[in-house]
């Protein structure tokens, strides 16, 4: 058997507070939340329990906050088989992420980035870096912190995904696009990059209950996802990022295909950080949809 792809996901780590609500407020209204729970999230870590849950070896690279919540995801990744080499532990809360969900499973989501906000390059991240198959990284930690890890990547000959998401709000350094080989957009983010993502090498859009599609060099692709009822869509994103990059090795029209079956699986379980459904159960997905 051929060994695992080897990723390092670079990224933010957060503890979600989940409010489940019928409806989300308007601006100025009160509503009142069915439940409220405390689960793992960050788009960082979601997607590097994607990608290990998916087959892949995977380091994190993220910064932590050196409060309880901080110790609680460390112990929480390390039981998922993620790597912590290369993650930093800063004074200060974790980032934490308020996330309103409706019954038509759909989210908002706002985020105190607490310690993601620290997130640098050191000596310990780039060596992780250099030793890998791929990086991939998103939009919630410093910029600056990204484009380092980009140069380090296209120094080394890593192949360097990127998850435009979130889209930033103001400019933001054009080496984010320029760095990346492959990008990993939604529907909003690719309108909101237009023609900007022209450039791009291998082009991934997702199209939510639609399932995805790809461009690069050597043509077009598209997946279908599978029927299902979501509960909660909040990670869906992430766990399509994670398996994509864990499946890159099979060729994108393959990782287009996992990705997109995996993204549908994650709609069914609650919660952002543990929607990931593991290799097998993704295979016995695909087998299905046949
Ligand atoms: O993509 C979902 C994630 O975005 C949540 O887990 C939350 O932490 C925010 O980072």
């Amino acid at each position: 058997m051929a060994s695992p792809p080897r990723v390092a996901v670079f990224g933010s780590v957060n503890q979600d507070l989940v409010l489940r609500v019928q409806r989300p407020p308007h601006p100025g209204e009160t509503v009142m939340a069915k439940s409220v729970e405390r689960l793992p999230g960050g788009k960082g870590a979601n997607q590097a329990v994607a990608a290990a849950r998916a087959g892949a070896l995977v380091q994190f690279i993220g910064s932590f906050g050196e409060d309880e919540v901080g110790a609680v995801l460390r112990g929480r990744l390390r039981r998922e088989k993620v790597g912590l080499t290369g993650s930093m532990t800063v004074p200060g809360p974790n980032g934490v992420a308020v996330i309103i969900v409706d019954d038509t499973g759909e989210n908002v989501i706002v985020v105190p980035p607490g310690a993601n906000d620290k997130l640098a390059m050191t000596e310990a991240a780039e060596s992780v870096l250099t030793r890998v198959d791929m990086m991939l990284c998103q939009l919630e930690v410093p910029f600056e912190a990204i484009v380092d890890a980009l140069r380090v990547s296209r120094a080394a000959g890593v192949l360097a995904i990127v998850n435009f998401s979130p889209v930033p709000s103001g400019p933001f350094p054009p080496e984010l696009l320029e760095l990346a080989d492959v990008l990993i957009v939604n529907e909003g983010e690719a309108r909101e990059l237009g023609d900007r993502l022209r450039g791009a090498t291998h082009v991934v859009t997702t199209l939510g209950a639609r399932g995805a599609r790809y461009r690069g060099p050597r043509g077009e692709a598209s997946a279908p996802s599978p029927k299902v009822q979501p509960v909660d869509t909040t990670g869906a994103g992430d766990v399509f990022a994670g398996v994509f990059a864990a499946s890159w090795h099979l060729g994108p029209e393959q990782a287009l295909r996992r990705a997109a079956v995996a993204g549908s699986l994650a709609t069914l379980v609650p919660g952002a950080g543990n929607c990931a459904p593991t290799a097998e159960a993704i295979d016995e997905a695909m087998r299905k949809a046949r």
